[in-house]
């Protein structure tokens, strides 16, 4: 008996193999199919609307991070299927500022998922690519003083030297008003020579050279490319950049970026003979060196690099997009333009500006305070979507209940054109809005810099240095775009780079 049974499962087990055998590709089909499937209608968000690939699989949300314009995505889904879309098969988008305040409400358990660990450096993880909710809190407790306002007032005489620099070169360009100035290049090296003043007290040399140095904005550039497009994907990266086999590869060894180079040069310049750190200075990493000091095990010397380090990724292309968008944006706007001219005229005249704007003069400019909100609105810096993961007990978003295990994300192109919070003309760059509506309000549901307990913390150093130069530079120079109406190049890596500002300077007569 036992044998037949044998013979039996032994034939079956032949023919399945031969079938499996001469049908190879169809059982390959098949089985993708049916996870496919399984991942579209076995979820509790089957019915949530979206791309029909986006409730299957994550491809889309790669694809379109791998197009480089997923903010403009977004904003199509959302017009197209509601303010709740099914963007994965386990994440959900939403279009809405209610959704958006009850994800960054703090304590409400909505930490970051795994994209952000993605970003580098991988051995120290700074307050941006920390995903461990306990260990993010006690670092940003520390980098919260360093990088208070306070502190970025301290440091007005070296942001200050980087202003006037930027004049110089600008000047340059007046001289001959026939002269192209690429003034977007020329935010863009100044925003990194802020930031290597702010964190390390060092002259990048950007602006100076007028060049990207070692082509370090390239490959940061490079880098957050990869970021933005594995973080969809990330238990990918151990096969990618995170490979364990690059070190032994020749071919495929791993390549600090110039940014990297320099911040552990910087530390190492720090280090005393007693292996202490010296932490005189009022730059971020003296700061930062001295919060380590009698705190050193809850705050260690691999924190202070990281989050010295990551100012520099974090803040160079953030700041530099969103001048380069309120320049965009102003002086395609004639009538902006012109208002906003004479309001610095005015205050210029009535002797109400310092030979370099401070940023308490610059707050009494309320057009000028109009308009880079609404520069900020429209465009915000950050083009990808901002993820959290649902808490394990499920939570209530917008009136509706998420399971635990979802995945969320709200992008600041969307949120910022939500009509109810905005006007019906969000579409428009019009920074009057700001004085008809309730611009209290308003200002609530702006999320450029992100919210809740993960509100960005370099937000006091961009504004500082936003407010001083960009009025600086309206008060000396007349600006001409060179292609009036011509879109500006950008893509979204995580943060919006753009290019092709390009103007005429002519140096203003009355001061
Ligand atoms: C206009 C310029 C800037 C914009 C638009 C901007 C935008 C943002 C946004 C949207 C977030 C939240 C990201 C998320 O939750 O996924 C964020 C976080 C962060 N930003 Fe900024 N940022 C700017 C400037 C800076 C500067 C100058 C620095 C540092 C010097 C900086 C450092 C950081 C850090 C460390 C975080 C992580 C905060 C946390 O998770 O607690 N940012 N920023």
């Amino acid at each position: 008996m036992a044998i037949v049974h044998n013979q039996i499962h032994d034939s079956l087990s032949a023919q399945a193999l031969a079938f499996a055998k001469a049908n190879f590709l169809l059982l390959i089909f098949a089985s993708v199919l049916a996870r496919a499937l399984y991942k579209r209608y076995a979820s509790p968000l089957r019915h949530i609307p979206g791309p029909v690939l986006a409730s299957c699989s994550r491809l889309w949300k790669v694809w379109s991070t791998y197009s480089g314009h997923t903010e403009l995505d977004h904003i199509a889904l959302h017009q197209k299927y509601g303010p709740v879309v099914r963007t994965a098969p386990n994440e959900v988008s939403f279009g809405s500022t209610n959704a958006a305040k009850d994800i960054f409400a703090v304590g409400k358990g909505f930490h970051k998922t795994m994209f952000y660990s993605v970003f580098p450096p991988k051995h120290a993880p700074d307050i941006f690519t920390e995903v461990r909710e306990w260990k993010h809190a006690q670092m940003k407790r520390y980098a919260v003083t360093p990088y208070s306002l306070a502190q970025m007032q301290k440091r007005s005489e070296p942001i200050e030297g980087m202003i006037m620099s930027l004049m110089e070169h600008l000047t340059n360009y007046s001289i001959n008003s026939g002269k192209v100035c690429n003034l977007g290049n020329l935010l863009h090296y100044f925003a990194f020579d802020v930031l290597g003043e702010v964190a390390f007290s060092r002259r990048f040399g950007f602006l100076e050279a007028e060049v990207d140095v070692e082509g370090s904005i390239k490959n940061i550039d490079d880098v957050q490319w990869y970021d933005g497009i594995v973080g969809q994907i990330p238990e990918f990266d151990i096969l990618l950049r995170n490979n364990p086999l690059r070190p032994y590869l020749p071919f495929w060894k791993p390549n600090p970026t110039t940014m990297t180079r320099i911040a552990v040069e910087e530390l190492e310049k720090r280090k005393q003979p007693d292996g202490t750190f010296d932490s005189t200075g009022i730059d971020l990493l003296a700061e930062l060196l001295r919060a380590h000091e009698g705190n050193s095990e809850k705050f260690s010397v691999n924190d202070v690099f990281s989050i010295a380090h990551g100012a520099v990724f974090a803040g160079s292309d953030s700041t530099a997009s969103t001048m380069q968008s309120f320049f965009y944006l102003v002086l395609n706007n004639a009538s902006v333009y012109a208002n906003l001219t004479e309001e610095i005229n005015k205050a210029q005249k009535a002797g109400e500006l310092s030979e370099i704007v401070t940023y308490a003069e610059a707050q009494r400019l309320e057009y000028f305070q109009a308009c880079l909100k609404e520069a900020m609105r429209i465009r915000p810096a950050v083009g990808l979507g901002i993820y959290r993961n649902v808490p394990q007990e499920g939570v209530e978003i917008d009136g509706k209940f998420y399971p635990g295990g979802t995945q969320v994300a709200v992008n600041g192109w969307v949120l910022h054109r939500d009509k109810t919070v905005f006007g019906d003309d969000v579409e428009v760059y019009r920074p009057e809005r700001w004085f008809e509506r309730d611009a209290k309000f308003m200002g609530s549901h702006l999320y450029q810099f992100g919210g809740g307990s993960h509100l960005c913390i370099g937000r006091n150093l961009a504004l500082f240095e936003m407010n001083k130069a960009l009025i600086q530079i309206l008060r000396e120079f007349e600006i001409t775009l060179v292609h009036p109406g011509r879109p500006l190049q950008y893509h979204s890596t995580f943060f919006v780079v753009q290019e092709g500002l390009e103007v005429y300077m002519k140096k203003r007569s009355q001061k």
